[in-house]
């Protein structure tokens, strides 16, 4: 284990069996859908935090699907969200029509989701849903409506498979605690 991090949560071999798990459900969800449709789903995640879940996911997916990246960020450099958000890279397809999952690797405050979930409606996807694989247990969190979920985790700093403090402890293979001193 890292000398970081106090305690590890989900292992990497739980993490493989949950996404698992995951694919599973949206393949048997969707295999009607995409066969109505005659398209793929469009699986998007927001960059950066989510590149890792997402790909691992979407070889979890026995279906046909499309994958594009969005990259926003909110105002300010305090710890805590300002509420402000701009995009700093778009999609590079259009999603009018199509059937959308976005990928998320926590859902926290619900600030990103909330934002996300209105930008791409606005869209005229033909459905959106949430593939979370964190879901904070917190008071403070926005309601969103998320049909795929990884985990509970408890209201602590966690990091690893994409999850960052600083830029650092994406590349964990596993989700721990960060240990206090650190941060
Ligand atoms: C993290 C995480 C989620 C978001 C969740 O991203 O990856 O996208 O925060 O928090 P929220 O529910 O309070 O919005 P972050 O903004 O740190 O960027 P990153 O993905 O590049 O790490
Ligand atoms: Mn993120
Ligand atoms: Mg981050």
């Amino acid at each position: 284990m890292h000398e970081d991090i106090q305690e590890v949560l989900f292992s990497e071999e739980e993490i493989a069996a949950r996404v698992a798990e995951i694919g599973a459900q949206i393949t048997k969800d969707y295999a009607g859908v995409v066969e109505q449709d005659g398209q793929g789903i469009i699986l998007i995640s927001v960059l950066r935090g989510a590149a890792i879940f997402m790909a691992d996911l979407a070889r979890e997916i026995k279906l046909p699907l499309e994958m594009d990246y969005m990259a926003i960020s909110s105002y300010g450099n305090g710890a805590k969200s300002s509420g402000v958000v701009r995009i700093l890279k778009d999609l590079s397809s259009e999603v009018e029509g199509r059937h959308i999952i976005v990928a998320e690797d926590i859902l926290d405050s619900g600030l990103t989701l909330t934002y996300l979930m209105k930008n791409l409606a606005s869209r005229n996807p033909a459905s959106i849903e949430v593939a979370t694989l964190l879901r904070k247990k917190t008071l403070a969190q926005a309601e969103i409506d998320c049909k795929y979920v990884g985990f509970e985790c408890p209201d602590q700093f966690i990091v690893g498979y994409g999850l960052d403090f600083a830029e650092r402890y994406r590349n964990l293979p596993y989700i721990g605690i960060l240990k206090p001193e650190v941060y």
